[in-house]
């Protein structure tokens, strides 16, 4: 493919949108044989502040940056929140204007996934515990999407949101066991103000869930405190978490594990570095959040 195909004005408008699938791997590889290095930022739109960080880590250490934004629907099961599930191109590109984002990749389902379409990541381990327990079906979704995301944007680089700590396992897994020639970033949770992690779910939580919400990043920060004050024992970590927790009228637990930080299996004894993870439901909304406790 001539190179010069792909040098129009068109693409001083950026971000640059492009929705077709095969125009996307060939755009990618002209920018591939120009010796260009391609970072992506795999999103499902709906941007904050939290995709912006990824995004602006990519530019700064990339030569050209992708921004992916596809509600991918085979990460969702049935009865879960597919169908309202924030979708703000416009903002997102807008929003992606400001930080100089060469393209934003918007695919239709119909495209990612033609009829026919016959193929499933399925990554063991790591994918099976704390999100799987609760999405069985989750893990293969995005491990699917995120390879083809991979091979259709070339990138050398990924970046991914440390909220979404389990995921980044998985990935990194799916790389490793399968030779992905890509590398992966994990970047810090982006909070608001007050501790809340921010996630494109949190548009949903009503005023005063918004405010329950909150119970999330206090256990969090209740856990590290214990942890750096010399406590060892999980089920005592757990017990001081629920209370905070519980303390939410509209709050459910779905797990809350203090964990090995690449296996994710659970630690009874806090003896070298953890993770903490949770997921509560606030009402009807789901949220996840968690804090790596590196004690070196
Ligand atoms: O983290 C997300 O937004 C999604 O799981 C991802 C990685 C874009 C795959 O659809």
């Amino acid at each position: 493919m001539a190179e010069a195909e792909f040098n129009g004005k068109e693409e001083e408008l950026k971000p640059y949108l492009v929705v077709d699938v095969k125009e996307m791997c060939k755009r990618a590889d002209a920018l591939r044989a120009q010796g260009k290095r391609i970072g992506l930022v795999p999103t499902m739109g709906a941007l904050h502040l939290g995709h912006l960080s990824l995004a602006i880590a990519a530019k700064n250490e990339c030569d050209v940056v992708i921004v992916s934004d596809f509600v991918n629907p085979t990460q969702f099961a049935p009865g879960e929140d597919f169908d309202k599930y924030p979708r703000t191109l416009d903002a997102d590109i807008n929003l992606l204007s400001k930080i100089g984002a060469d393209y934003i990749f918007a695919p239709k389902p119909s495209d990612m996934y033609p009829e026919g379409f016959d193929a499933k990541v399925h990554v063991g381990g790591v994918s099976q515990l704390l999100e799987g327990e609760f999405r069985p079906t989750h893990f293969d979704g995005v491990a699917t999407v995120v390879l083809k995301l991979f091979n259709i944007s070339r990138a050398d680089v990924a970046y991914f949101g440390q909220k979404d700590y389990q995921q980044v396992q998985v990935v990194q897994k799916m790389i490793d066991d399968l030779n992905v020639p890509i590398q992966i970033e994990m970047l810090p949770i982006i909070r608001e103000r007050d501790g809340l992690a921010m996630s494109s779910r949190n548009q949903y939580l009503s005023n005063e869930e918004r405010k329950e919400a909150l119970v999330l990043s206090e256990a969090l920060a209740k856990a590290e405190e214990m942890i750096r004050a010399g406590e060892r024992d999980a089920n005592a970590i757990y017990a001081e978490m629920r209370a905070i927790i519980e303390s939410a009228p509209s709050a459910k637990i779905d797990y809350m594990r203090v964990a090995d930080p690449k296996s994710l299996q659970p630690l009874e004894r806090v003896a070298g570095n953890a993770v903490v993870l949770l997921a509560v439901r606030i009402g009807a909304t789901r949220l996840i959040d968690n804090k790596i406790i590196d004690r070196k």
